[in-house]
């Protein structure tokens, strides 16, 4: 079941971050979030990243390094100003809503 979720997840995420390389650039931060980070952490593939005051300088390492299931991303797929946006954001957001 995780394994399964998981192949899906990448396979959307590759799909996703070869869109985002043909387009010009992101719009910014929430839009990454939106389409790439949401796909797993907010569907049980990764832990919850929001509400819990995470720093920017340890979210942007991770998406920089990657840590086992958790994908790197290059520069060229999320520039730094981008990824420093998104940081920003989810170190920055409020817990989500209790289903
Ligand atoms: C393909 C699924 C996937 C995508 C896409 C993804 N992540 Fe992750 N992420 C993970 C998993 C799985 C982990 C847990 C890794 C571990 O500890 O083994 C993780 C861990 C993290 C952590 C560490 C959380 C902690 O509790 O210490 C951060 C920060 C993070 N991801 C940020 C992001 C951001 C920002 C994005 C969007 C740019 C993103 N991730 C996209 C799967 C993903």
């Amino acid at each position: 079941m995780y394994a399964r979720r998981l192949a899906v997840c990448l396979g959307s995420v590759a799909a996703l971050v070869a869109a985002g390389g043909a387009q010009a650039a992101w719009r910014d931060g929430g839009e990454v979030y939106d389409k790439v980070c949401r796909y797993c952490h907010e569907a049980n593939v990764g832990p919850v990243l929001k509400g819990r005051a995470l720093p920017v300088e340890y979210i942007q390492r991770v998406v920089r390094m990657g840590n086992r299931a958790m994908p790197a991303f290059r520069p060229s797929e999320i520039d730094e100003a981008t990824l420093a946006d998104v940081a920003r954001r989810v170190s920055g957001s409020a817990a989500l809503a209790q289903e």
